[in-house]
């Protein structure tokens, strides 16, 4: 007993270090995973970094290293979700930090937003499957939970969801990327414009149209609903 007690003291302390080490200025909102404060009813996003981080749930945490809750901020502009942690993620605990996120940034200042001052970058799996395969139905019914009480907590404006994977979870739907990218879905009242992967854009460059018609498009809804920063 007294060893689980502190184990799950050591499980919420080290979901404090990874929120505390993720602020950053501009909104004193940025954060790995949450912003203290950011709760509902009984729920907050400490919390659920804290089941996160410490998820058994399925055997993708056999061999993960570092699963990741998301960064931002809450009540974003845009809420970026896409599939899972890659090699580097993994390897530091930090989302969209490898080749994909370096080019996501682009994406992001392309039409004037900033990850840590405007946006929330997040999963639909927290750990990453081995050898970058896709994640398996089991797993994405079991990591599902996690992302759909960080929505009620986050609260963005717009979704923006990465590749076949997440679109098809947020828009309720088994249609592929190519035709759900064709127009704004909803999710519990909230726009939601499916695109293309940055890995997937990465590989194959003729893929770049239709992201950029996809980003003007979030550009626009941001400015019919007022919402620039
Ligand atoms: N690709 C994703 O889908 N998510 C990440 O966090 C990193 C790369």
């Amino acid at each position: 007993m007294k060893d689980q007690l502190s184990d799950f003291i050591e499980i919420i302390n080290n979901a404090k270090d990874v929120i505390n080490g993720g602020w950053k200025t501009e909104h004193e909102s940025v954060t790995i995973g949450c912003r203290p404060g950011a709760s509902s009813g009984t729920d907050s996003l400490e919390l659920i970094a804290a089941e996160i981080l410490s998820c058994v749930k399925c055997n993708l945490s056999k061999t993960r290293h570092h699963p990741l809750p998301g960064t931002g901020v809450i009540n974003p502009v845009v809420m970026f979700i896409g599939e899972g942690p890659e090699p580097d993620e993994d390897k530091t605990g930090e989302s969209f930090v490898g080749r994909a996120g370096e080019y996501l940034d682009k994406w992001l200042d392309a039409i004037g937003l900033e990850r840590n001052k405007n946006c929330f970058v997040g999963n639909i799996i927290k750990c990453r499957p081995p050898e970058n395969r896709d994640p398996h139905p089991d797993e994405i019914t079991a990591c599902q939970p996690f992302l759909l009480r960080q929505l009620v907590l986050i609260k963005p404006t717009i979704i923006v969801t990465l590749g076949r994977f997440a679109s098809q979870v947020i828009c309720g739907s088994d249609e592929g990327i190519e035709k759900l990218r064709r127009r704004v879905h909803q999710y519990e009242g909230i726009p939601v414009v499916p695109t293309y992967h940055p890995s997937s854009v990465l590989r194959n460059k003729e893929l770049r149209g239709a992201v950029w018609s996809d980003l003007k498009r979030v550009k626009e809804l941001a400015d019919e609903i007022g919402r620039r920063n």
